[in-house]
């Protein structure tokens, strides 16, 4: 059975007209932008699944609407069987940037997510245990603000991963990182979801970061989006891209399907 399950999702936004309307420009149909096209998606349990497509084609849009915090124009999202109409918050957990409540502290902001925790020992040591994860240590007590753009990031991936929901949904998570966070973050990533094998959506404008993650990549097509491929990875990880042939063929494929004819 899938456990997140989309059927022919459509969404127009309303547009402010900025220049006039043309009869060329196929993509408006009055003051309409058609951010998603008819969308067909399966999602299994536990699956860990990228989300490609070009900017401004309407990932975080999708996101939003399997999340429940905004409303289709047309079709539907069901997750574990049940139609989707607003958000659940204990199941589903959205990453996304500035999500940190700013007049929290680091501490503060992570307990939150443990407010099912009554064991008090219990919700600090999880605290502690994730403040490790991603070092840092010794700025429990700062607040955002006085974290620098990298430590926000991983402040934030703790706080998504704490909170240990059925299903995690990440819009570009590792957007901002410096290298070396950006590819321990991955890793952390792929071993929370190996282990614990919860269901994970992830939007990344990094096409190395689908193919070294994903059991399955989906790459969706510029606007009105649609959905352009679907492909598993059966390959056994960690992955070395420059060492697979399959993965290699298939990063020049998306690379090509997004644009861009040769990678330098
Ligand atoms: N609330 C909104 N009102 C009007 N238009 C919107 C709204 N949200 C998004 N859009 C439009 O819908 C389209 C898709 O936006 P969305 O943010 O989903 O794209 P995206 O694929 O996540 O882009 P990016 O890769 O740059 O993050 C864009 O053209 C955007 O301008
Ligand atoms: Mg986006």
């Amino acid at each position: 059975m899938s456990y997140i399950e989309i059927v022919d999702l459509r969404k127009e936004y309303i547009e402010r007209r900025t220049k006039k309307r043309s009869h060329t420009d196929q993509e408006k149909t009055g003051d309409k932008l058609i951010a998603l096209d008819g969308i067909d998606l399966e999602f299994k349990e536990g699956e860990l699944v990228c989300i490609l497509g070009p900017s401004g084609c309407g990932k975080s849009t999708l996101l939003r609407l399997i999340a429940g915090f905004d409303k289709a124009t047309a079709g539907e999202v069901f997750i574990g069987g049940n139609k989707v109409k607003k958000p659940s918050s204990d199941s589903v957990f959205v990453f996304q940037q500035d999500g940190l409540l700013p007049w929290m502290t680091v501490w503060q902001n992570m307990e939150l997510g443990l407010n099912h925790v009554s064991d008090e020992e219990e919700k600090a040591e999880r605290v502690k245990e994730y403040i490790e994860l991603v070092e840092l240590s010794g700025f429990e007590n700062n607040y955002p603000y006085q974290l620098s753009g990298g430590m926000k990031r991983r402040a934030e991936l703790a706080r998504a991963l704490v909170v240990n929901p059925e299903m995690l949904m990440m819009d570009e998570p590792f957007t901002g990182l410096d290298f070396l966070t950006h590819m321990k973050m991955r890793e952390e990533v792929v071993n929370m979801h190996e282990f614990i094998g919860k269901t994970m959506i992830m939007i990344t404008h990094f096409i190395d970061d689908a193919l070294t993650m994903a059991d399955r990549v989906v790459v969706l097509s510029e606007r009105p989006t649609k959905v352009k491929m679907v492909r598993v990875l059966d390959v056994q990880r960690p992955r070395n891209i420059e060492k697979d042939p399959v993965l290699r063929d298939l990063r020049d494929e998306i690379y090509l399907m997004l644009g861009v004819s040769y990678v330098v």
